[in-house]
């Protein structure tokens, strides 16, 4: 039987994603260990770790291969000591599943990192497209001073791993404030991925 086909409309001032199946929020005290200062995000969380800082409104039709998973994120603008908010980030776990990022509002960055370690960062703005393509693991990141909000689209079995990251010490490099704009400096907390978890990674396809 025919899926009914369906029409929703985003609303770029709050993300909202109209007749949406499902959504999720992330609290300041959910992403304990995302940043680099650890004493800063203790310091935030104690008076404002309920916060809501970033959300997800989305429409999962099937969860079957050959189906699609699309929404919005809404993301608070912030830092963490001089480090821009972020999502917590992940690789799908089908790891050859591609994803799509649609600038709605705001300005942010989608970092990226290869399993062997290359970095790629992309800007996203309004009206601006990004391609992530399969095996690439990835972050969203507020650098502006709004909220920032994006539209995704990805195969409904990627299923997402957000250990990736968390066993690597976060991902190769930080974004920070750098006066009015932002840099990426290195993480020195960061392992790089050995032979054996490279090659794990790139086996996890179909
Ligand atoms: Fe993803």
């Amino acid at each position: 039987m025919l899926a009914e086909p369906s029409r929703h409309v985003v609303d770029p001032a709050s993300g909202a994603l109209s007749a949406a199946t499902g959504s999720y929020e992330k609290r300041l005290r959910d992403l304990a260990g995302v940043y680099g200062d650890a004493a800063a995000f203790d310091a935030a969380c104690a008076t404002s770790g309920d916060r809501v800082v970033y959300k997800v409104e989305d429409v999962r039709p099937a969860a079957r291969h050959g189906d699609l998973i699309f929404g919005t994120t809404f993301m608070e603008p912030g830092k963490i000591a001089d480090e821009f908010f972020v999502t917590r980030g992940h690789v799908h776990a089908l790891g050859n599943r591609p994803e799509t990022y649609y600038g709605e509002a705001g300005e942010g960055l989608m970092l990226m990192e290869s399993p062997e370690g290359e970095v790629r960062i992309l800007k996203i703005a309004p009206r601006v497209l990004v391609y992530v393509p399969p095996f690439w693991i990835h972050r969203s990141i507020n650098i502006g001073a709004s909220p920032l909000v994006m539209s995704f689209c990805y195969p409904a079995d990627s299923g997402q791993d957000y250990d990736v990251i968390s066993k690597a010490g976060g991902m190769a490099v930080r974004v920070v404030a750098d006066g009015d704009g932002w840099r990426d400096v290195p993480n020195p907390d960061y392992r790089p991925r050995g032979p054996d978890e490279i090659a794990a990674l790139y086996t996890r396809q179909d």
